[in-house]
């Protein structure tokens, strides 16, 4: 008998690449059932490339806004994405705004994770926004990607409490042990249509 085929994923990072560790592990330990056809990033120097090239994974880094236009950049990353047969776009840690034509021709299936709890606080700077805004709790969002900036339906939230001694950099460490346990078990359910 054949083995059942896996879901595929394209990783999109921009930058660490923790999260992308995360499901990288996932996928390893069996923990999330899919493939990573390939990881993607729009900077050369993100450390995350260098751990995908030694975990065995196929990496692209695209040119994005340095000599091409965001049109040709992402045209040449759906292309990547598509000749790889990608069932779900993953991002994480993707720091580009993708753009409403990106989205159409992947539409339902770009999941994207967000440090806090969104529809409060979107944008790039969401741990510092919170902090200044004196709020108690924050939290990440997992959700599916449409054409405005970190919006969508929301697939998993969990909170995190705000310490009274808080910096923007201890908060981040315990955004991400969530992010790192949220990301993987989500995509588990949302892949195997359980959510
Ligand atoms: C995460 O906090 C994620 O929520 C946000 O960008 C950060 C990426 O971190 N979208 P890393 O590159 O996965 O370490």
């Amino acid at each position: 008998m054949s083995k059942p085929v896996k879901p595929r994923i394209a990783i999109l990072i921009s930058g660490t690449g923790s999260n992308m560790d995360a499901i990288i592990r996932a996928c390893a330990s069996g923990r999330l059932d899919a493939d990573i056809a390939i990881v993607i990033s729009d900077n050369p120097g993100a450390p995350g490339i260098k751990k995908a090239r030694s975990a065995g994974i196929e990496t692209f880094v695209s040119r994005y806004g340095r000599e091409t236009p965001r049109e040709e950049s992402e045209s040449e990353i759906a292309d990547v994405i598509m000749k790889r047969s990608v069932d779900w776009v993953v991002l994480a840690g993707f720091m580009k705004i993708l753009s409403p034509g990106f989205v159409k021709t992947f539409r339902g299936r770009i999941v994207n994770i967000h440090p806090s709890l969104l529809p409060s606080f979107p944008g790039a700077h969401a741990i510092r926004d919170v902090l200044e805004a004196g709020a108690d709790f924050t939290g990440v969002t997992i959700h599916i990607v449409d054409e405005l900036v970190d919006h969508g339906p929301i697939i998993a939230q969990e909170e995190v409490p705000i310490l009274p001694n808080d910096t923007e950099k201890s908060l981040a460490e315990r955004i991400h042990e969530v992010e790192h346990r949220l990301y993987p078990r989500t995509l588990q359910q949302l892949l195997h249509d359980d959510v």
